[in-house]
């Protein structure tokens, strides 16, 4: 998959250099020319040696590389190559190539860069967090940069919290799309997250869901070169890069944006949980509690997949099913019944799949009968699963 193409790849000083050595490992494996560049901090976390095993190529360590003239080293590197990657990338080398400071090979190699290059970040959340942090990355992404990560979970410092670079088998699937970005030109369209259906001006009736399905979805495919419109419920999470993001709050909100944006697409998946009732009443003033009890009166919100599935032309409808028994046989019922091509079955009883959690547990059961049960992964590994089998699908139906 990556047979002939040339990475420069840069490490920096971070605990998580160790875990570029799996990276490396996974590009060689694809077929690619690796050539390592490490900063002198790096080397206190990893040895060399271990990344020259690895790639078959000698590793760069010094501007003045003795085998090397050292005005042509850091120009081959920077220039020769196809992509180049700095994993992990710290905040210091990231205010370097945000400010055009060259002090050493691998500053001096972005500094002359002109291919596309993509950074890695690691660092504690706090450093993550901080304006100065946020500006340079803000500024490098202007100039062209892209970025995998960081990620969230327990940090080298103990601290919880963004700043974990992004495991390795994540690297190389961005690396894998940015050669192959096999949804270039296609208009997808992804629903996440919750609806939120008023009560009154203060209270609401609401779901579990996250977002993290949908969000992981619309990363993926905006990877791939999909052209993405993410429809959001209420989250707590950041649009991913390079897509149109539109907020909503209610089924029926969800449903208008839905329906204007799906003539124009190709692909639909949708990931919310949509409410399916809503308060009959919103009450003007906030309901006082008077009463020993209260009715609510709820009222059929509109099934907003069901609509597009009357709507359909050309499009490709994936809908999710949140079960907790028999969920196949509810999959498949709510497949025809909305005239699916694909539905993405998820038994949000099990642990570590559905509502809130950081992975999913799925089984993709196609129109045509084709059915695939995942093992549990990241929600982000569910999410381009489910893309390589809308890839296949759309294939099949091309050639039939
Ligand atoms: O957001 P996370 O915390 O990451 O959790 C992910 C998830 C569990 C929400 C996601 O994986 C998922 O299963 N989403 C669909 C949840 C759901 O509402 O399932 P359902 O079986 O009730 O609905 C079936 C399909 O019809 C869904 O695609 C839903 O978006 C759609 N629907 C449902 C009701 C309605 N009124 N309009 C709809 O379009």
């Amino acid at each position: 998959m990556l047979t002939g193409k040339k990475i420069t790849l840069g490490i920096t000083g971070g605990i998580a250099a160790y875990k570029t050595a799996e990276l490396v490992s996974g590009l060689v494996k694809n077929g690619a020319d690796v050539r390592v560049v490490m900063t002198a901090s790096a080397q206190k976390f990893i040895q060399p040696q271990t990344f020259s095993a690895l790639t078959g190529n000698e590793v760069y360590t010094d501007i003045f590389h003795s085998s090397h003239q050292s005005g042509v080293l850091h120009i081959n590197l920077a220039q020769d190559a196809d992509l180049l990657v700095v994993a992990p990338a710290t905040a210091n080398i990231i205010a370097k190539a945000a400010n055009g400071i060259a002090d050493d090979l691998l500053s001096t190699i972005i500094l002359a860069a002109n291919i596309p290059v993509i950074m890695c970040p690691a660092m504690n959340t706090v450093m993550y967090r901080k304006p100065v942090v946020q500006m340079n990355i803000q500024k490098l992404k202007e100039y062209g940069t892209s970025f995998v990560g960081p990620s969230s979970g327990k940090l080298a410092c103990g601290a919880q919290g963004t700043g974990r670079m992004s495991e390795p088998d994540e690297i190389l699937e961005a690396i894998k799309n940015f050669f192959n970005p096999d949804l270039k030109g296609l208009n997808v369209l992804i629903s996440a997250g919750p609806t939120r259906e008023p009560l009154d001006p203060v209270r609401y009736i609401t779901n579990r869901s996250s977002g993290k399905m949908g969000y992981n979805l619309a990363r993926a495919a905006a990877e791939r070169g999909a052209n993405v419109v993410l429809v959001s419920g209420p989250v707590n999470l950041l649009p991913p890069e390079r897509v149109e993001l539109i907020k909503v709050e209610t089924a029926e909100q969800m449903y208008k944006v839905m329906k204007e944006k799906f003539l124009e697409t190709d692909i639909v998946l949708k990931a919310a949980a949509v409410a399916d009732y809503r308060p009959k009443i919103m009450a003007g003033e906030k309901i006082k509690k008077d009463n020993d009890s209260l009715t609510l009166e709820m009222v059929k919100n509109p099934d907003i997949l069901l609509e597009l599935g009357k709507m359909k032309r050309h499009q490709m409808l994936v809908g999710f099913a949140a079960e907790t028994n028999n969920v196949e046989e509810y999959a498949r019922k709510k497949l025809e019944q909305k005239n699916l091509d694909m539905v993405v079955a998820n038994n949000v009883s099990e642990t570590g799949a559905g509502f809130d959690v950081d992975t999913n547990i799925v089984t993709i059961i196609c129109r045509d009968g084709r059915i695939k049960k995942l093992p549990i992964m990241s929600k982000y590994n569910a999410a381009h699963r489910i893309l390589d089998e809308i890839i296949k699908y759309r294939g099949e139906k091309a050639v039939e």
